[in-house]
């Protein structure tokens, strides 16, 4: 076969199997049945509320999942929830979340930790029974690691030479059993991290060598002050506290203000007396505000 006709053949093959897939994807509607049923379904494991807005979102990403469980149609995928929920859950809701995140994002969260928080800890906190002080930190979404490995670069920041008088713990925690396999392992790729300063790269990141180069490892100084479980917001949670600060950044958004109330409140319970609560962006505390004082953009202290 000359080079002209396996090109052709192959050309014909590759349209064949992209007519037979935009048929598939064509013939698959989404019922507003099967909308509603899978709405309800996230709401209820996940409390995230998702709404027409989010129709377009959820058709792409329930199509991959359709396809990764060779499946044909929206229904098929609702019967397999009904029917083999509890197996399915974890997979489905790994692949509904948005995990977007970044590292020191939100900068001036990081700045006032470094600024006002612990310089201030420094000065005032009393060393417990174990004749160390202290500091508990929770990230609460964390995704795939970057907020925490941000806290803790932060902090072995301000603490330097004071580290070994401190006991630092940070509990990572998300839904997401995926992105918390990624912040464990602790490899990210190099353009993750371009924004950060030379000296923090250099202090915190191994660089891949080789084939790895485009990659980068934290150090294990940071990873062993970090502990990543699975803790999904709207269930019990099994820690004490109390925490020092609470960082519950760009996760409430995605649920209802009942669902936001109920949080702030168990939050609240979970914060030392003077603890910090930080927030994303686009978020507040609404009705709950009145038992915080606001000491920053979307930085909150308990009395
Ligand atoms: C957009 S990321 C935010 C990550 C990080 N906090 C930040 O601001 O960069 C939202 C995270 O919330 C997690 N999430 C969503 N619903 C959750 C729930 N019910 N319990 C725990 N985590 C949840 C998602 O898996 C996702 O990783």
């Amino acid at each position: 076969m000359g080079m002209t006709e396996l090109r052709r053949n192959t050309n014909h093959m590759q349209g064949h199997l992209q007519d037979r897939r935009a048929n598939r994807d064509q013939a698959m509607q989404l019922s507003q049945g099967d909308f509603k049923f899978i709405c309800q379904f996230v709401y209820n494991n996940t409390g995230i509320v998702l709404n027409d807005s989010k129709r377009e979102m959820l058709y792409r990403r329930l199509t991959r999942i359709i396809r990764e469980r060779n499946l044909n149609t929206f229904s098929e995928y609702c019967q397999l929830l009904r029917d083999q929920g509890e197996q399915e859950k974890d997979y489905f809701i790994n692949s509904i979340t948005t995990n977007l995140t970044s590292f020191f994002r939100e900068n001036h969260h990081f700045e006032y930790l470094t600024n006002e928080e612990l310089p201030a800890l420094m000065k005032n906190k009393a060393a417990g029974a174990s004749g160390k002080k202290v500091l508990r930190i929770w990230s609460s979404a964390s995704s795939t690691g970057e907020e925490p490995y941000s806290i803790a670069i932060t902090i072995l920041e301000a603490l330097k030479n004071e580290l070994a008088r401190w006991d630092v713990k940070i509990l990572a925690t998300d839904i997401d059993s995926n992105v918390l396999a990624k912040g464990k392992v602790g490899i990210y790729d190099l353009n993750r991290i371009e924004e950060i300063p030379k000296k923090l790269k250099q202090n915190y990141f191994f660089q891949g060598r080789g084939q790895n180069s485009e990659s980068v490892k934290v150090h294990d100084k940071l990873k062993n002050m970090i502990t990543f479980k699975q803790l999904n917001l709207l269930h019990e949670w099994p820690m004490q506290g109390p925490f020092d600060a609470i960082f519950c950044r760009n996760v409430i958004i995605y649920f209802d203000k009942k669902t936001q109330q109920e949080l702030f409140s168990r939050y609240y319970e979970m914060l030392a007396p003077g603890g910090l609560l930080f927030l994303g962006h686009s978020e507040n505390l609404g009705n709950y505000q009145q038992y915080f004082s606001s000491v920053g953009r979307t930085i909150f202290r308990k009395p």
